[in-house]
């Protein structure tokens, strides 16, 4: 297997281009012997019927004067006087230069000749052919003077004379001036044919290793960067082609993958730290317990807090678990109608508790009629629960937090606010984000989990989550779902 894609696309390329040329030289070879050899033939033709025509018409005359003084034509008149005169005429012809003639009689023997004594022999067949009055072509070979073989074209055609006496005039070239025409060609195409295959090729090499330098140069860079260095990037070729867009859609991955390993190391990080907080409280209060006896009073109070230590870290790996089996799809929604009032209704009676100790009253009102929703109804109450609780922990003693159910053009919207603190404007774009607390001095309870699963719950729904907020005056959680496919009326 061929490694280098440069190599491979030189050899397909030359493979082509090699079966192409030689195509084209068969080809112009093929019609350049036809075109030759066509020629030859026409040539020999016409000299042929040109003699033949002037012998007949020779003969004409002859039979008309010396018929009636009797006697044969061949023997008794002025042929053999003509005869020389006609091969000759036609021999010193300048266009026709190089064809010989020959007049034989109807056995074969030869009359008359313009060549010398390299001359075919008129095949037998072609002789009893002119003797039915059919002309004929033949390709002759005879051994030549220096002992190799000379390849003749002949042309013998019948000329009638008078009382059925026949001649036969054969007009006839050595091939050797096409033949070595020809052979000039097949010698010169043999040549040039790998030579251009090779020169091309040598050419493609160079031109394909100037298109993919760019291509070795990422391969360089991309070498470089490992988990440590991410923040390298490729620089991409100033061309605008498809390397460079490769070189843009890998930066442009780089880029994601940067961001998520970013934030699962911040995560890590945040994890442990919310970790060693109510850890170091533990581990603190059992060394004290520890170091003398106690009454059983000061031990049920280390324990009693050692509880709520233990019950902030079990909600801290509870929730971090929630997250990470939304983030794998794992958690699958048990999707049904819901009444949202309800929901609502029941996530503020279970912070009833916690809105009364904090002086915060929870006023929850619901359009009429009731939008229809979809969704996991545990799922719907949990989101809802985490907004609420939010809603009473950042109202100021005596606020009001309202839990509507609205109707929009066909969709069904839950807005949740308060009349709370709010969250400065620097804050809200990053507070749906993990372990994000707006809250610097991190006063309040909580880990900042509360609204990243609000938005996991709301997503997985298909339902937009969407924070609103006047710093001092409230903020506005809205959760609007996605509307319904109509279903026909009952
Ligand atoms: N209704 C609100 N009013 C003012 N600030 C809010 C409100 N809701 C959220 N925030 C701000 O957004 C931050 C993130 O809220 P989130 O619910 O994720 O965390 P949390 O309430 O601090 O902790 P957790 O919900 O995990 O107990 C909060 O710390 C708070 O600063
Ligand atoms: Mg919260």
């Amino acid at each position: 297997m061929i490694k280098s894609v440069r190599l491979r696309i030189t050899l397909w390329y030359a493979a082509a281009l090699a079966v192409t040329l030689t195509l084209f030289s068969l080809l112009v070879y093929n019609s350049l012997r036809n075109s030759l050899n066509d020629n030859i033939d026409q040539l020999l033709a016409y000299r042929g019927e040109g003699v033949a025509d002037a012998l007949e018409a020779y003969l004409e005359t002859e039979r008309i004067e010396v018929g009636r003084a009797s006697g044969s034509a061949a023997k008794g008149g002025a042929f053999y006087k003509i005869a020389p005169d006609l091969v000759r005429l036609h021999a010193e012809d300048p266009r026709q230069a190089a064809v010989d003639l020959r007049i034989l009689d109807a056995s074969g023997r030869e009359l008359e000749s313009s060549g010398g004594q390299l001359a075919p022999e008129l095949p037998e067949r072609s002789r009893r052919d002119a003797l039915r009055g059919n002309a004929a072509y033949d390709t002759i070979r005879i051994p030549g003077d220096n002992g190799q073989e000379v390849t003749f074209r002949s042309y013998s055609t019948p000329a009638s004379g008078p009382r059925g006496a026949v001649y036969i005039v054969q007009a006839y070239r050595p091939t050797y001036y096409t033949q070595f025409a020809l052979r000039n060609l097949r010698l010169m195409m043999a040549l040039l044919v790998p030579l251009i295959v090779l020169l091309t090729g040598a050419f493609g090499m160079f031109f394909a290793h100037v298109a993919l330098r760019p291509v070795a140069d990422m391969a360089r860079a991309m070498r470089q960067i490992t988990a440590e260095n991410l923040s390298l990037r490729l620089t991409p070729p100033r061309s605008r082609d498809e390397i460079r867009e490769l070189a843009d859609l890998f930066n442009a991955m780089l880029g994601r993958l940067e961001g998520s390993f970013l934030s699962e190391r911040r995560l890590i990080q945040d994890v442990s730290h919310e970790l060693k907080t109510p850890l170091t409280i533990l581990k603190g209060e059992l060394e004290v317990a520890l170091k003398k006896a106690r009454t059983a009073g000061e031990y049920a109070a280390v324990l009693q807090s050692n509880l709520e230590e233990t019950e902030k870290l079990s909600r801290l790996v509870e929730d971090l678990l929630t997250l990470a089996r939304f983030d794998n799809r794992e958690v699958r929604l048990e999707r049904s109608r819901v009444d949202l009032e309800a929901l609502l209704r029941g996530a503020a009676d279970r912070l009833k508790g916690l809105a009364e100790k904090a002086g915060v009253g929870i006023e929850v009102s619901a359009a009429r009629p009731a939008p229809a929703a979809e969704g996991d109804a545990a799922q719907l109450g949990r989101l809802f629960l985490n907004l609420l609780e939010n809603a009473v922990k950042y109202s100021r003693p005596g606020g009001k937090v309202r839990a509507e159910v609205l109707a929009g053009d066909g969709e069904a919207a839950v807005r949740i606010s308060d009349e709370g603190q709010g969250i400065p404007a620097a804050d809200l774009p990053h507070i749906f984000e993990r372990f994000y607390r707006a809250d610097s001095s991190r006063s309040s309870a909580g880990f900042g989990l509360g609204l990243a699963i609000a938005k996991s719950i709301a997503e997985a729904h298909g339902a937009a989550l969407k924070a609103e907020s006047a710093p001092g005056r409230g903020s506005s959680f809205t959760i609007v779902f996605p509307q319904l496919p109509r279903r026909p009326a009952a």
